[in-house]
């Protein structure tokens, strides 16, 4: 039997991180059956954006690169596409594999389906209900182009039969008559694998003259919170005030365009008071294993990213989502999360209310860890 090509296209951070958990699949399982290309966007092209995460995940370095940096969503969009789809003609994959939402998913899924070539999604299902959010048009427009879609919770199963989408679709998975999966969350298997290798815990925190439990981790990034002055006023001020009521240390992993934003802020005694207080800690962004050492350690996570919010609930941490949707409903029901978008009062409350909550459960939500492999089989079986 030939091996199926299967070509997976990455480009934003976290995909190059979930991309590791199929790969890992891929090399333990599947190697007599599977043959991956990797597909790199160029979407995310700092070296603590992109390079470190190959580097420390181990995933094979990517075949192509289409080098398109950074641009308005049309035009880097776009660029993708082009890309994207002259590499397909050329390698004539069995399928394509893609991730999330970003626009690196989208452009695959455009030039994949015009071309025929089989889509299957991870990540599929979740909705935050605001199209405003770029993400959220990428998501839902990727799912109806897909023949194979895995979602990591039951509601992100349920928002796809109220699309149309069936569960236990007879035969091969196509384009019209696609299957669907609720598979567990592919970045648990990772954050599962990662977080009992992981050992430079007590190196890390030393060497920031961090104390486990004693400080606060908070990343910022959503175009809502940085390119909105306001905003990020509100969530910044938030953060100062939380940090002198509480005495404990804000780690602050800092993505390229909210430190620019914070830098270009109008207000620039505001800009040193924050940037200069000693008690928060701007990071560059940080690499995979720093990023779940801090996430272990924090006490509490406040946060605008998806996987974060959701590493939050592996690690067992509480989670203040600065946003005003999350797709991981899930962990808002349950009582680990509270939704605070970049209001301020919404945002201290929040962090007040958590950190004197002690009686937080954490059912099994996002499956068992195994989804990469469970994914791989039904690659095999259903295509
Ligand atoms: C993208 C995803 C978002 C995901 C995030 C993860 C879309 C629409 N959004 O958002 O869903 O949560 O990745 O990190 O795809 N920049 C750099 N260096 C880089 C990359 C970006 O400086 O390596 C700066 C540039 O100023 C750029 C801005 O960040 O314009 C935004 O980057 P972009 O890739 O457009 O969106 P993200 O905010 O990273």
């Amino acid at each position: 039997m030939s091996r199926k090509k299967i070509i997976t296209i990455v480009g934003a951070r976290p995909q190059i991180i979930k991309a590791s958990a199929i790969s890992r699949a891929i090399g333990l399982f599947f190697k007599e059956e599977i043959e991956e290309i990797i597909v790199h966007t160029g979407q995310h092209y700092d070296q603590n954006m992109s390079q470190i995460f190959f580097e420390e995940l181990g995933i094979p370095k990517p075949s192509y690169n289409i080098n398109v940096g950074s641009g308005r969503h049309g035009q880097q969009t776009a660029k993708m596409i082009d890309g994207i789809e002259e590499i397909l003609i050329k390698e004539k994959p069995d399928s394509v594999i893609l991730y999330g939402d970003t626009n690196s998913t989208i452009a695959g899924a455009l030039a994949a389906s015009k071309i025929h070539i089989p889509i299957v999604h991870i990540e599929a299902g979740l909705r935050s209900f605001n199209k405003k959010m770029p993400e959220e048009i990428n998501r839902i427009a990727c799912d109806h182009m897909s023949s194979l879609l895995f979602s990591p919770t039951k509601q992100g199963i349920k928002n796809l039969q109220k699309e149309g989408f069936k569960l236990k679709q007879e035969g091969k998975a196509t384009m019209d008559a696609p299957n669907m999966y609720h598979c567990g969350d592919i970045m648990l298997d990772n954050s599962m694998y990662f977080g009992e290798r992981e050992n430079r815990g007590n190196q890390l925190l030393t060497s920031l003259k961090l104390e486990a439990n004693k400080y606060i981790l908070c990343t910022i990034h959503r175009d809502s919170n940085t390119d909105i002055e306001l905003n990020l006023i509100g969530i910044l001020e938030a953060l100062l005030s939380c940090q002198e009521e509480t005495q404990m240390k804000i780690v602050l992993p800092l993505h390229p365009r909210t430190r620019g934003k914070i830098e270009q802020l109008r207000d620039q005694n505001f800009v040193n008071l924050f940037i200069n207080n000693p008690n928060i800690i701007i990071l560059p962004p940080a690499g995979f294993n720093d990023i779940i050492t801090l996430e272990k350690n924090t006490k509490l996570i406040i946060t605008d990213s998806g996987g974060l919010q959701k590493e939050a609930y592996f690690f067992e941490k509480p989670c203040v989502i600065l946003r005003e949707q999350t797709e991981w409903v899930e962990i808002v029901d349950n009582g680990n999360a509270i939704l605070t978008g970049a209001d301020n009062a919404k945002i201290k409350n929040a962090i007040s209310l958590l950190l004197a909550k002690n009686d937080f459960t954490y059912p099994t939500l996002f499956g068992d860890g195994k989804a990469g492999k469970f994914i791989c089989s039904k690659i095999l079986s259903d295509l």
